[in-house]
């Protein structure tokens, strides 16, 4: 069975897509809502634990207000659309990011489907919207220390903090569009995740590849700092701490 649990995506290249196709960009976008429906039912088929996407960050409110609008309205068609399969197929859904400022409406949907789906047992689904990782790291931090003034955090206290603890740290960030960077996504969360990135803009990416990319990562080794996973008789948090405590007590020296 994969150990992939956990799949972010920034679903990149709707602009560059329609503009390809001498469309508005807006039209890349109405294209790429369409693909976050198959999308969310690979990760369903697939058994993932979440799928986080990131569909509005932080940085894009500076974009054209018709361009913002049009994503605030696919946002809100999407959820209505599937609404019904969301809640059938057992999927429990979630928003994080600043949503205080999207339109009522919306906000209440959003309200609606996370509270109906609050007791389903399979895929956390998550939207990013209005979202950047280095706030979600502040509010954690500010809200910590509100509550306990003078007290060191640890990584536990900020991974309680976080939008939805639940989910946990991502272990593949797929990126589609061509573009190489992490653009302030789940910052914290990818400390170890495996990156990949396809050329693919998002209009174009399908269920097929989805399934092929998760095939090819759960092949790759993941070692989280250690030399190997089959390196060891002992824990690696174990050999860690034998370690350390081996150079304190001086019992190894230089080499
Ligand atoms: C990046 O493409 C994509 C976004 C900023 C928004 C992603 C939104 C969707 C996939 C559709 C919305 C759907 C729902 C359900 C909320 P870009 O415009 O930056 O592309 P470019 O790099 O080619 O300009």
């Amino acid at each position: 069975m994969s150990k992939i649990k956990h799949v972010a995506i920034i679903m990149d290249g709707n602009g560059r897509w329609a503009n390809q196709r001498l469309r508005p960009r807006i039209w890349g976008h109405v294209r790429g809502s369409a693909v976050v429906s198959q999308i969310v039912q690979a990760a369903n088929d697939f058994d993932l634990k979440a799928l986080t996407l990131y569909a509005f960050s932080t940085e894009n409110w500076s974009r054209p207000l018709e361009e913002v609008s049009t994503l605030f309205k696919l946002l809100k068609k999407f959820l209505e659309k599937e609404k019904k399969r969301i809640i059938e197929n057992n999927i429990k859904f979630k928003v994080i990011g600043e949503i205080e400022n999207l339109p009522k409406q919306t906000i209440n949907l959003i309200n609606e489907i996370e509270s109906l789906t609050s007791n389903a047992t399979g895929l956390n689904l998550t939207f990013a919207f209005s979202y950047g990782g280095r706030a979600e790291i502040l509010r954690a931090v500010n809200n910590f220390t509100t509550q306990n003034p003078g007290k060191a955090l640890t990584e536990q206290d900020i991974n309680s903090l976080m939008y939805r603890p639940e989910t946990g740290d991502v272990d593949l960030m797929i990126r589609t569009g061509g573009e190489h960077r992490v653009s302030n996504f789940l910052l914290w969360q990818m400390a170890y995740s495996e990156l990949y990135f396809t050329p693919t803009k998002w209009p174009d990416f399908t269920y097929n590849e989805f399934e092929k990319i998760l095939e090819k990562v759960a092949n790759r080794e993941r070692r989280f700092g250690n030399v190997s996973s089959q390196s060891g008789l002992i824990d690696s948090s174990e050999r860690a701490e034998a370690n350390r405590t081996n150079f304190m007590k001086g019992t190894i020296t230089d080499v």
